[in-house]
């Protein structure tokens, strides 16, 4: 098992290239089984859940094979009707878009439920909802969902709420319908704008993603052939965005490159008003710490507010800020769990259902402490950054799950951290 040591209290500055977006890259390689050709898809980001995804299309049929790190060639001519019960897929939830996918291309699909988070229940009722009014029957048995649709017809659909994940799966599925599909309440978050891009990319007709409006006029149902290409991720707005918080818990001086600001704006527009100096440029933004920072209110909002993925980090932030502040989780029923890691740290925080109270302290102190899911990780690490003496962060492969070699990275920026092995 492998563990980070960080020794705190090491001011980061210095730029930063940031790697292509995770949520992004996990929409568009199950999207890649909509292509009628092969595809290369490149800026992907080196991570486990990536490599994990390589998996589930090459049991699924592809012939994928990386190019190099962070490019991907993928053929999915070969992928014929699959149940999708494999290690790999029960491993991460995103696999739960080979269903769209497949009832699109298919008429029928079979993928293991998600596992559940750390946080909260994750139901997919959103998704079985939008299947099933496109025309499809859903079942779930022994812990598969099987999807089955004589015909796919395009319909209205309305999202209870403008859930990521719920938004591509109908996409995926809804591009091979016959007529127009119309969902409401859609996700607007860059990384649905990105798979929703490369289907169009490939030959479907996609409008308003991007909007809480999305209309697909299906391929009825696979008539019309698809297809390849050569396509490139959008930069990771949630790395970049914990990149940021870095240098401000660091009083650091550090410029996140490779970006598209706008995704940006509310983790900007946070950190200003807790007195950082963010200056944007045309694909980067440099974040200077002040010597005193100011306590804020946080609230997570879908997309383009705050995002839940840097609530973590946020947390942390706000740990060593004077004052009182007041974070408040809108998105999943309970993501506080990472607290109690913080307070080993001396955090003092007060937890009541989706708020949190944090009152700042001098200082964080190193401490043994273990991730529970990748973010609560990434917070625990961004705590260790700013804390006085040795932390030792447990579980790290969560956190590998979703960010390319971390410890190196931050290194880079002046952080002293060790990968060590223990039994
Ligand atoms: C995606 O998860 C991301 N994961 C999450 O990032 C991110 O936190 C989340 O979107 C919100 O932005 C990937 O893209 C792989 P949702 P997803 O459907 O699609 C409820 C990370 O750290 N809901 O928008 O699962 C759900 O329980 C991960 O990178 C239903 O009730 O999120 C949650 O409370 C963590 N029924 C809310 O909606 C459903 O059918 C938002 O979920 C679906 C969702």
């Amino acid at each position: 098992m492998e563990q980070l040591l960080i020794r705190g209290q090491n001011r980061l500055s210095g730029n930063i290239d940031i790697n292509g977006a995770k949520n992004a890259a996990l929409a568009v390689l199950p999207a890649v089984l909509c292509a009628g050709e092969a595809c290369i898809i490149d800026n992907l980001p080196a991570i486990d859940d990536i490599h994990c995804y390589i998996d589930v299309l090459t049991r699924l049929g592809c012939r994928a094979e990386l190019v190099d790190t962070h490019a991907l060639r993928v053929d999915p001519t070969g992928v014929g009707y699959t149940v999708a019960d494999f290690d790999s897929a029960k491993k991460i939830r995103a696999s739960y878009y080979v269903l769209g996918a497949m009832l699109g291309k298919f008429g029928k699909a079979a993928v293991a439920l998600p596992g559940g988070c750390n946080f909260g229940s994750r139901p997919i009722d959103f998704h079985i909802k939008g299947f099933e009014a496109l025309g499809a029957k859903v079942v779930i048995e022994h812990g598969i969902v099987y999807c089955q649709a004589d015909e796919l017809v395009g319909a209205p659909i309305y999202l209870d709420f403008a859930s990521v994940g719920a938004t591509i799966n109908i996409l995926l599925a809804a591009i091979n319908a016959r007529g127009q599909t119309v969902i409401e309440n859609a996700a607007k978050e860059p990384h649905v704008v990105d798979v929703a891009n490369f289907l169009n990319f490939i030959g479907a007709d996609i409008r308003g993603a991007g909007t809480n409006v999305i209309r697909i006029n299906g391929l009825d149902n696979g008539k019309i052939k698809m297809r390849g290409g050569e396509y490139t991720i959008i930069p990771d707005m949630i790395e970049a965005g914990t990149f940021m918080i870095a240098a401000a818990i660091t009083g650091g001086d550090v410029c996140v490159k490779n970006i598209i600001p706008k995704h940006m704006h509310s983790v900007s527009a946070k950190l200003r008003e807790m007195n950082c100096v963010v200056e944007e440029d045309e694909d980067s933004i440099r974040v200077r710490a002040s010597e005193l920072l100011s306590p804020v209110n946080v609230e997570t909002q879908v997309y383009p507010g705050f995002p839940t993925d840097l609530q973590p980090q946020a947390c942390a932030l706000l740990s060593t800020v004077q004052g009182q502040s007041i974070v408040r989780e809108t998105v999943f029923e309970s993501r506080f769990q990472y607290v109690s890691e913080l307070e080993r740290m001396g955090a003092r925080i007060t937890v009541s259902g989706r708020q949190a109270v944090v009152l700042g302290v001098d200082n964080l102190t190193g401490a043994d402490v273990s991730a529970t899911d990748l973010r609560a990780g990434m917070s625990l690490i961004t705590a260790g950054l700013a804390a006085t003496g040795e932390t030792r962060l447990s579980n790290i492969n969560y956190v590998d799950r979703g960010y390319e070699d971390i410890a190196g990275r931050l290194n880079s920026l002046g952080a002293d951290i060790e990968r060590i092995s223990v039994l």
